[in-house]
């Protein structure tokens, strides 16, 4: 596990500039230490959350100014979580997802690869209360997204929220998305866009290069996994091309909605149904 410490504000200049998260020019950068192309990434990515897990909500709420939960119960409302949907949400993390799907009645199961991040999910399910119709909490499982451990056609809904960035290989994370929801199942992607306008861009990519780690780096110490952010939206595509990809899949109505701007996308498909028979033939 990744566990170098930043005593103070030199070591964390020093590691900022040298791992290309400050003004360095590009030929004096080296690479984010949570970032390895190939199929090697789950290793670097599974080190970055065990590293941040007990802080990772804390953070979420301080950087996105508490606006994540807004968008989050956005994906619960655009999945059509209801009593007797059932949902699968993949990298749930510390469940966020999860539970807005099942505070809609779902019944729910948040899917995730780190040990860490699944027991903070499962200290928080202790606390959850349920509503009337519904007769269980998340269940929280360890478990690869790209390699979904369920049969085909399982859910109603699926989703994944800060995800499938993180995966080595997205595409692959959205087909088996695909493969597990049942015809006429909704999914419902959340992850950091790339905003059209260029100086909104410039800005945002600015301030994930900058004031990201240096929070990550005063509230866990952990400034490189922070930086790791811009890093992999970096190898990410843009709204479309992953709307496109949806759309090549088969997936019905796909949209992406932008947030801030396209700072943050959500995107929306649903599991064509079976074609009806023919009553002629
Ligand atoms: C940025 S967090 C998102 C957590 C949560 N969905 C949220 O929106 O706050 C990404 C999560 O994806 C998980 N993850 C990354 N790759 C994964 C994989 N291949 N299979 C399962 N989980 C994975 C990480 O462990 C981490 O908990």
């Amino acid at each position: 596990m990744f566990e170098k410490k930043y005593h103070n504000l030199f070591d964390f200049a020093k590691i900022f500039i040298l791992s290309g998260s400050g003004p360095m020019p590009l030929r004096f950068r080296v690479s984010n230490v949570f970032y390895q192309a190939g199929e090697h990434r789950a290793e670097k990515v599974a080190d970055l959350f065990a590293a941040i897990a007990p802080r990772y909500d804390l953070l979420n709420d301080l950087q996105s100014l508490g606006l994540h939960r807004l968008w989050k119960r956005r994906v619960a409302a655009l999945a059509g979580a209801a009593v007797g949907k059932r949902a699968l949400d993949l990298c749930c993390g510390t469940g966020d997802i999860a539970f807005a799907l099942a505070q809609r009645g779902a019944e729910v199961i948040g899917l995730d690869f780190s040990p860490k991040m699944i027991q903070v999910a499962r200290a928080r399910n202790r606390r959850f209360k349920l509503l009337p119709g519904m007769d269980r909490a998340p269940d929280f499982i360890a478990g690869d997204a790209q390699a979904i451990p369920f049969p085909d056609e399982s859910f109603d809904i699926v989703t994944v929220g800060y995800g499938l960035r993180n995966l080595a290989g997205w595409e692959r994370g959205l087909r088996e998305m695909a493969r597990v929801a049942r015809p006429g199942a909704r999914l419902v992607t959340l992850d950091f866009g790339k905003p059209p306008n260029p100086l909104w861009r410039r800005l945002y990519f600015l301030h994930l290069k900058c004031s990201v780690p240096a929070m990550g780096w005063l509230f866990c110490r952990q400034p490189q996994a922070y930086a790791y952010i811009l890093e992999s939206l970096r190898h990410f595509p843009e709204q479309s091309v992953v709307a496109e990809k949806m759309r090549a899949m088969n997936l019905a109505n796909v949209r992406h909605i932008n947030l801030l701007g396209g700072a943050m996308a959500i995107h929306y498909g649903e599991k064509a149904r079976a074609s009806a028979p023919n009553a002629t033939s």
